[in-house]
């Protein structure tokens, strides 16, 4: 049972930043490694939270670019969870859901590169959840992929290239900017995460930590975000 109830409307696309898998395992003496095999279940439980809560859009970030700086070890743990998880994304297809990996798909493996790619075409037209998934993502990195497809599209034309143009070409095109962004794990950054999308995104910090974060803690942060006047630069 959840205490808490919705209240309005939730946010059309809500970013997660999966944050405090390592302080979680540490907390209970166990490697970093068990914080991310556990983050991992919550991802998948949760994104079923939001899909009964009637989101439409999703975004959680996995794996940043900077993230490979880490110790190899845990890095490799990184690769071989999500290597197994990616079986567990592909059946969401199955429930009308579409998949997109936003990040560059050439730092992975071959084999598991061309496993995401088969996720995104087979779930390409459907059209309930969108679960975007971030992995080697960075927003900078992001912008400066678009930056050179819209010079490439554009040509001597550039000066005729506004917004919209530079909008679809990101990873992200078939999906609106972000309303709410939520962050676990206490710090109150974004650490390279949606840089353009969340222009006008509320931002919500929780100092739970991902592998604890539940359905109820979700609908805290809507609520939360139905009480925020969004003005967009206007009165
Ligand atoms: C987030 O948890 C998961 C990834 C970045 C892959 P962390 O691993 O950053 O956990 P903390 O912040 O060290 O607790
Ligand atoms: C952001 O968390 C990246 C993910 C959650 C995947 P980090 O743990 O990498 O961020 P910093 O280093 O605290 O800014
Ligand atoms: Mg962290």
């Amino acid at each position: 049972m959840n205490k808490n109830e919705l209240i309005g409307t939730p946010p059309a696309h809500v970013g997660i930043i999966m944050d405090g898998n390592g302080r979680w395992a540490k907390k209970r003496g166990l490697p970093r490694t068990a914080g991310h095999s556990r983050g991992a279940k919550v991802f998948k439980r949760i994104v079923e939270d939001l899909r009964s809560l009637g989101v439409k859009y999703t975004t959680f970030y996995a794996f940043s670019t900077e993230n490979w700086k880490r110790p190899e070890e845990e890095v490799n743990m990184l690769m071989k969870l999500l290597d197994s998880y990616l079986d567990d994304i592909r059946s969401m297809a199955q429930k009308n859901t579409r998949i997109i990996f936003a990040g560059d798909k050439a730092a992975f493996s071959p084999k598991m590169a061309a496993k995401m790619k088969e996720i995104e075409e087979i779930s390409e037209n459907n059209d309930g959840l969108y679960v975007c998934i971030a992995l080697n993502y960075g927003g900078r990195a992001e912008i400066v992929h678009a930056a050179k497809l819209l010079a490439k599209e554009f040509g001597d034309n550039i000066d005729a290239a506004g917004e919209d143009d530079f909008d679809r070409l990101l990873y992200t095109s078939c999906m609106p900017s972000a309303d709410l962004i939520i962050r676990t794990g206490g710090e109150q950054r974004l650490s390279n995460f949606l840089i353009w999308q969340s222009a006008y995104a509320e931002l919500y910090f929780t100092d739970k930590l991902w592998p604890d974060f539940s359905k109820d803690d979700l609908i805290t942060a809507f609520n939360w975000y139905s009480q925020r006047d969004r003005r967009f630069g206007g009165v």
